[in-house]
């Protein structure tokens, strides 16, 4: 069996300072038992800064000359970033046969013809295209504006967003037809077609930044799955606050399939569909058009 032992030992006293640091940073949050992952994930970063401590990195994090490159650095090491197209599929077909079309109606009632999704937490990237495949084509919205913003923490995963360039671990879902329609291979990857990269833009953000997530604007739909699952409980509920200030009235919300809004918040409605449930933002103004 492996097991790791790492050069340089993070102290219990130097493991709190760190993961409270992170924590307030972006949510990811490092129980007890979670110790030796931060040891382990930093550790060779501390190797080749020269360090001989944690300590000294913590510093070097908080107060360094170059603070904003190293916690880009350090989250960059720290966040969990598994993705691949077409993940969910049950959810997809959710959205594309009975959200869209939903959406479409309530858009075309008040003579608007865009939609805005927001694709938080994207990795590197492979969530937000498949949305765009799965729009592009589609023939409800035809002529519509649509747009699709991607945005993650991590800078190391946006830079294959942005190239848009994938290996075979992220086809593990992806039909053979979809594959020949909306890429073309580049020696061992796949590169994606411009029709679907022009429908997404690719963003740096960390969604506990306020300011900054206000300047996104309103949302139809914002997926934001396999993400919180890494935060505890009350980064959980700062975070879908966040998200559900950005969400129109009657917009959704997509988590992944193992993640609820239970003891979270309460914010949200649960819509039942065919093979799924998904949260909505109540709408006042519909909920008392029915009424009345
Ligand atoms: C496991 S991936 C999920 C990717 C995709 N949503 C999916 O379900 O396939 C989680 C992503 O959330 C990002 N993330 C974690 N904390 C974040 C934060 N505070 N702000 C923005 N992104 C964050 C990570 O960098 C990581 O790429």
């Amino acid at each position: 069996m492996f097991v790791f032992s790492p050069d340089i030992i993070l102290e219990r006293e130097e493991f709190q300072l760190l993961r409270d640091f992170i924590y307030q940073h972006c949510g990811l949050h490092f129980a007890d038992e979670s110790k030796y992952l931060l040891e382990k994930r930093l550790n060779k970063r501390l190797s080749e800064l020269h360090l001989s401590c944690f300590r000294e990195y913590y510093y070097q994090l908080r107060y360094g000359q170059n603070r904003d490159q190293e916690l880009a650095a350090a989250i960059d090491l720290l966040t969990t970033n598994e993705t691949y197209f077409f993940r969910e599929d049950f959810q997809l077909q959710t959205f594309t046969n009975e959200v869209i079309p939903e959406l479409v109606k309530t858009k075309l009632m008040r003579r608007e013809r865009s939609i805005r999704i927001w694709s938080a937490g994207c990795s590197s990237g492979e969530e937000p295209y498949t949305l765009a495949m799965l729009l592009l084509e589609n023939p409800l919205l035809q002529g519509w504006s649509i747009e699709i913003i991607g945005t993650d923490i991590s800078q190391r995963v946006l830079k294959t967003a942005r190239e848009g360039l994938y290996g075979q671990n992220s086809f593990r879902a992806t039909d053979e037809n979809i594959l020949k329609r909306f890429f073309t291979p580049v020696g061992q990857k796949w590169q994606i077609d411009s029709r679907v990269k022009d429908l997404v833009s690719i963003s740096h953000l960390n969604f506990f930044d306020n300011h900054r997530v206000a300047l996104l604007g309103m949302m139809d739909v914002v997926f934001c799955r396999n993400v919180i699952i890494y935060f505890d409980l009350d980064a959980k509920k700062r975070a879908i606050s966040i998200l559900h200030n950005r969400l129109r009235p009657g917009g959704y919300l997509l988590l992944g399939h193992s993640e609820s809004l239970m003891n979270v918040s309460s914010d949200f409605c649960l819509r039942h569909f065919t093979n799924d449930m998904l949260y909505q933002r109540p709408d006042s103004a519909k909920n008392a058009e029915r009424g009345s």
